[in-house]
């Protein structure tokens, strides 16, 4: 599993030959300038929630690449209706795709279009492959939920904000890591702008303190595991 960073909750992963996006939140995003999304390949793009922040690309990946929007039912009809395909899905089910097993897992956040349309509410992903398993969280706070996880499979990489005001901020990220149970945490949702800015050599430090180990990569740099 090869899991690269395009900025902001934007990620690019590739497992069992497939393709995935997550969240793609790039043309807006002047620190992802590098990442062309022209070039970035799709078979299917995972929607945790409808801002604006974590959809602004979606239509273009997937009328080029004809992916599919994995995400709750609200979000995937909203696309169906714009000619997109999609499997709509919801907390608590798992289906297995060729990629792996997904489960939509609980993130308290909210999730409503910027054209004001409701979005369902917010989700994480919980992805069972042959090549390891990963937790994507989501925009969320640190909630009770994440200890749900360690009772369904153990993780390689758990995938959690850190740039708070919006989300969790590292010290809740820290709590997350234990209830999820995994020490190797990919950091997102921190620096796009000026609400969630962090000090990155702090969170790391942070992180090691307890044993653990903060990734954070630079935008359109990845890591194999
Ligand atoms: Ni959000
Ligand atoms: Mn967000």
């Amino acid at each position: 599993m090869k899991i690269t960073y395009l900025g902001h909750a934007s990620l690019a992963i590739e497992i069992n030959g497939k393709n995935l996006i997550v969240d793609p939140f790039i043309t807006a995003n002047e620190k992802a300038k590098n990442i062309d999304i022209n070039s970035l390949k799709a078979d299917y793009i995972l929607l945790t929630h409808a801002h604006q922040d974590h959809i602004l690309d979606v239509e273009a990946i997937a009328k080029r690449t004809k992916a599919k929007v994995i995400s709750n039912f609200e979000i995937v009809n909203y696309f169906g209706k714009l000619g997109i395909d999609g499997h709509p899905m919801n907390h608590g089910g798992s289906w297995n795709f060729d990629f792996g097993r997904l489960t939509l897992t609980n993130a308290i956040h909210t999730s409503s279009f910027p054209d004001g349309t409701y979005g369902g509410n917010p989700a994480g992903f919980l992805l069972e492959t042959k090549e390891g398993n990963i937790y994507i969280s989501g925009d969320t706070a640190l909630t009770m939920d994440m200890k749900l996880i360690p009772l369904q499979c153990k993780l390689d990489i758990a995938v959690l904000p850190i740039g708070d005001n919006f989300t969790m901020g590292i010290d809740s990220a820290i709590i997350a890591s234990d209830f999820v149970a995994c020490n190797k945490i990919l950091g997102y949702h921190y620096d796009t702008f000026g609400y969630i800015e962090i000090d990155q050599k702090e969170a790391i430090s942070k992180f090691n303190k307890k044993n653990k180990d903060l990734i954070l990569l630079e935008i359109g740099k990845s890591i194999s595991i």
